[in-house]
């Protein structure tokens, strides 16, 4: 048996009911109909759902973690079947069906750790913040890390045409703002539109996207994908604010010009309270000679890299092909440096799941 999800139930309709939600929660699931065929089978699945039928035939079962009793009714009795049967939750259904949604979502995750999340922030309009991070993404995707590129702008940040998956039908953020508790990482992964290995989730959400939707979306991000990177605006709402807390690595591209550079340097303590660790990035040419020296003194922090423009590159990104950009040239060059600057690990059973 391979399920994540193992549901021990004789009643017919309620075993069709939890396979419908394990399909709901991207699980895999088997029905048992038997008490002894449960019993076989009760400590190989990432989780156990007892149907309350047969809770009385399963007293005593060894005790192991991840099992939920399920009801159709609560009855006083529930309670006392529930500590019998060894279950940490009681569902009762239908009001407990998110219950049983987030541990099946659970249940179907790989164990192994969380993926890391960057964040990229620019210190004026127009820097070039939207294209370096979707460059970052492309060039950790590229190289075989599983990654997802989030939009953070709530105005959304062009990502669609600039990557060029405008007609592809996937899941926008507009679709997840209901969000609350728990999203399986798998269900994210297989919703989402990609651009050859990356993931991108983008879009106008169509209003503010609300603090538990923020959290669940970069939650199960961070435990479905091996690097997340955050196109974070100048006024960060709660998606970007979240996303700086998450980050472990977040870069300041700041070109180097004089009104930018006093910017960034009001901005970056500010930054540096929210997020862990705060780099800088330096964009040239400078019109009025700032070296990166200059610029990393002002804004008091070290450059982490320094980013030459790239005519090529411009024409590219508005032609949708970003890809192209990166097969040589500076940006590419900078990716591979930065990303090689990030603590990406790769949790080896992530890796078999993938
Ligand atoms: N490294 C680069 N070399 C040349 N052109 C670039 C580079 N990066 C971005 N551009 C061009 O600059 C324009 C703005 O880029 P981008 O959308 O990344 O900026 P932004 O800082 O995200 O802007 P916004 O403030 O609107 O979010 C794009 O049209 C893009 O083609
Ligand atoms: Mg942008």
């Amino acid at each position: 048996m391979n399920s994540t999800a193992l549901i021990a139930t004789a009643d017919g309709p309620l075993g069709d009911d939890l396979l419908r939600l394990a399909a709901a929660a991207g699980a895999s699931a088997e029905v048992v109909r038997q008490s002894a065929a449960a019993r076989v089978g009760w400590r190989r699945p990432g989780l156990v759902l007892v149907g309350d039928d047969l809770a009385d035939d399963l007293a005593g079962v060894p005790h192991r973690s991840d099992v939920v009793l399920v009801a159709r009714a609560p009855d006083p009795d529930l309670y006392r079947r529930a500590v019998d049967v060894g279950a940490q939750q009681v569902a009762v259904l239908p009001a407990d069906e998110p219950v049983v949604v987030d541990a099946l979502a659970a249940s179907a995750e790989p164990a192994g750790g969380e993926g890391v999340m960057v964040c990229v922030c620019g210190a004026r309009g127009g820097a070039g913040t939207t294209v370096l991070a979707a460059a970052l993404a492309m060039t950790a995707a590229r190289d075989g890390t599983r990654t997802l590129l989030v939009d953070a702008d709530p105005l959304g940040g062009g990502l669609d045409q600039m990557l060029g998956v405008e007609e592809d039908d996937g899941v926008r953020w507009a679709g997840l703002t209901e969000r609350r508790g728990r999203l399986s990482a798998s269900l994210l992964r297989e919703s989402l539109p990609r651009v050859g290995a990356l993931s991108v989730l983008t879009g106008d959400p169509g209003g503010p996207v609300p603090e538990a939707a923020a959290s669940a979306v970069l939650d199960a991000a961070v435990r479905g994908y091996e690097l997340t990177v955050v196109d974070v605006p100048r006024r960060p709402d709660l998606v970007g604010q979240t996303a700086l807390r998450t980050a472990a690595v977040t870069f300041l591209l700041v070109p180097a010009e004089v009104r930018p550079t006093m910017a960034a340097a009001r901005w970056a303590p500010e930054l540096a309270e929210l997020t862990a660790d705060l780099r800088l990035v330096v964009g040239l040419p400078s019109p009025a000679g700032l070296t990166p020296d200059i610029v990393a003194e002002c804004v008091a922090l070290p450059a982490a890299g320094v980013l030459e423009r790239d005519e090529r590159l411009a024409v590219l990104t508005e032609d949708g092909d970003l890809e192209r950009g990166l097969r040589r040239g500076p940006m590419r060059a900078l990716c591979d440096y930065l990303l090689s600057e990030v603590p990406i690990s790769v949790p080896s059973v992530q890796r078999r799941a993938a």
